[in-house]
C-alpha cells in the first residue's frame, strides 16, 4: 500500500509549497537566523545538514510559528503563516513535524495516539480516523502494536508511530528534526526505510539528519548551515564528494572521521 499523500493541486503560478524569504530571527543578542532565502518544491525532498548550535532546529520551527521570525515572511501553498489563532492551527497541521525525542502520549494507546488529532482538528468520526490510522501503521510496519502503549514500543517503533501520527493529519509538508539522533544503531534504518518510502511516493519533506545514506537514497538537495546561514546548497553527490565552502569541508570532515 502506497501513502496517500495529499493531492497535488498545481497552482497556476508554480508557487513553491513552501518558501522563505529573507527571514531574520534573534534569541535576544544571538542572530539565530541570517537572512534565509529558501524555496521546496512540491515533492522535494531536502536535507538540513550542519553543525550544532547552526539553527537547523529553529528553521524547522519556525516553519510551522513554533518559534515567530522577527523578519522576513514564510509561506506554506502561498499562504503567509497567520500569527496566531484557527488559521495558524489550520497551517500548522499541514505541516508534519517528527523530532528526536518521539513525543507520543504515555497514556494514550498507539491508535488514540494516531486518531487523536484527525478527531479534534480535523474533525474526522471515530471510525473513519481508526480506519486511516490502522493503513497507516500497517505502512510504518507497526500495525500490531495499535492498542499497545508508547512505553511498550521500542525507540524505532516509537519513532515511526510518530510519523505515521503526522502523516494522519494529511500534512502538506514533513518536518523531520533528527528523527533517528536518540536511537539505537539497530533501530536507525527502520526508521529511515519508512521515510524513503514518503520520499518516493512524492511527499514533500524536510529532513535535519547527518544520515548521509538517507541524503543520497532519497534526497533532491542538501542544505549545508552554519552560523544561522545557509552556507552551501547542492545535490547531495556533490555535496558529500565535493563541498565548495571550506566550512562545509570542515564539518564533513568531522562527521566522516569521527
Ligand atoms: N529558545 C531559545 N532561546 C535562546 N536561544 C536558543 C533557543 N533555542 C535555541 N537557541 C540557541 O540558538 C542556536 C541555534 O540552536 P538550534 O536551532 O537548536 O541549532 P541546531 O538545531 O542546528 O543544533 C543555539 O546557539 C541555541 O543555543
Ligand atoms: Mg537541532
Amino acid at each position: 500500500m502506497a501513502f496517500r499523500v495529499p493531492q497535488v493541486t498545481s497552482r497556476p503560478n508554480g508557487e513553491p509549497l513552501v518558501r522563505l524569504s529573507g527571514v531574520n530571527k534573534w534569541f535576544g543578542e544571538l542572530h539565530v537566523l541570517q537572512d534565509i532565502d529558501l524555496e521546496i518544491a512540491r515533492g522535494e525532498v531536502v536535507v538540513v545538514i550542519g553543525p550544532s548550535g547552526s539553527g537547523k532546529s529553529t528553521l524547522c520551527r519556525t516553519i510551522n510559528r513554533l518559534e515567530s521570525i522577527e523578519q522576513g515572511e514564510i509561506t506554506i501553498d502561498g499562504e503567509r503563516l497567520p500569527e496566531e489563532g484557527k488559521q495558524l492551527a489550520r497551517l500548522r497541521s499541514d505541516v508534519g513535524m517528527v523530532f528526536q525525542s518521539f513525543n507520543l502520549f504515555a497514556h494514550k494507546t498507539i491508535l488514540q495516539n494516531v486518531t487523536l488529532g484527525p478527531i479534534k482538528v480535523r474533525g474526522k468520526s471515530k471510525a473513519e480516523a481508526e480506519q486511516r490510522a490502522r493503513e497507516l501503521l500497517e505502512r510504518v510496519g507497526v500495525s500490531a502494536q495499535a492498542d499497545k502503549y508508547p512505553a511498550q514500543l521500542s525507540g524505532g517503533q516509537q519513532q515511526r508511530v510518530a510519523i505515521a501520527r503526522a502523516l494522519a493529519m494529511d500534512p502538506k509538508v514533513m518536518l523531520f528534526d533528527e528523527p533517528t539522533s536518540a536511537l539505537d544503531p539497530e533501530m536507525i534504518s527502520e526508521v529511515l526505510d519508512v521515510m524513503v518510502g514518503l520520499a518516493r511516493d512524492g511527499m514533500t519533506m524536510i529532513v535535519v539528519t547527518h544520515e548521509m545514506g538517507f541524503a543520497r537514497r532519497a534526497a533532491n538537495r542538501v542544505v549545508f548551515m552554519d552560523g544561522g546561514r545557509v552556507v552551501e546548497t547542492a545535490d547531495p553527490e556533490t555535496f558529500f564528494t565535493a563541498p565548495r565552502s571550506d566550512r562545509a569541508k570542515d564539518f564533513l570532515s568531522k562527521i566522516l572521521n569521527h
